[in-house]
């Protein structure tokens, strides 16, 4: 049966664009998919711990050879790892906060970003290991980064995410949907991504 992993980061509860967004996703999803399930991750309600050293020693640590400490210190990069392997499709609402990407999605993105779980070095080189999923980011900002525009170098949401998604073999689409105020503009979108608003 489908899966869809559904991710929001923004801290404004009913008033975010990002998750009416993610809202409508989920929602016209859930019709193409009869008895799909739609999995739901909020990113402002789970305590991500920051990585840090011990983090880095338990990853890189065999997993036989893990102390129960260092199970410990992964247990949220093996439970949201085990969200993006299980569903088959993602959709990620992404407030812009200073020209980036909320520190909630980063502090998923390193959980998530796992040698050996999520990409792999090998002699061929690096390759992405969560292949033949597919992702839509929802990204909402307050400016416009139209493509072309003296604005479109302050987007470095677009970028980061298309690299991190990439990064992990992931395919994937990107919508940013800039707006002043209440006024609705769609800024930059990928073709296939139907635009409803503009
Ligand atoms: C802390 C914070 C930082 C923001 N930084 C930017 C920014 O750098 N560029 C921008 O265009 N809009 C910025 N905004 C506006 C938001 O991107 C905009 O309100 C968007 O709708 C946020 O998504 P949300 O409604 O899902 O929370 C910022 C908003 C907040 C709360």
């Amino acid at each position: 049966m489908a899966m869809l992993l559904k991710i929001d980061s923004s801290p404004m509860g009913e008033r975010s664009v990002s998750r009416k967004l993610t809202a409508e996703f989920a929602k016209t999803w859930t019709k193409a998919h009869p008895g799909g399930t739609v999995i739901s991750r909020d990113l402002t309600t789970l305590d991500i711990p920051v990585v840090n050293g011990a983090w880095v020693a338990a990853a890189y640590m065999p997993e036989g050879a893990r102390t129960a400490e260092q199970k410990d210190a992964l247990a949220v990069s093996e439970l949201l790892i085990a969200e993006l392997q299980k569903a088959d499709e993602y959709v990620v609402g992404v407030p812009m906060h200073n020209f980036g990407v909320p520190s909630t999605l980063k502090l998923w993105i390193d959980q998530v970003v796992r040698a050996g779980k999520t990409f792999a070095y090998s002699a061929a080189g690096r390759n992405g290991l969560l292949t033949g999923k597919k992702a839509t980011l929802l990204i909402a900002s307050g400016g416009v980064y139209e493509e072309g525009s003296a604005m479109e170098a302050l987007n470095f949401v677009t970028p980061y995410l298309r690299t991190v998604f990439g990064f992990m073999g992931i395919t994937h689409r990107l919508w940013i949907h800039g707006h002043y105020g209440r006024k609705h503009h769609c800024c930059r979108r990928d073709p296939e991504i139907d635009d409803r608003r503009s």
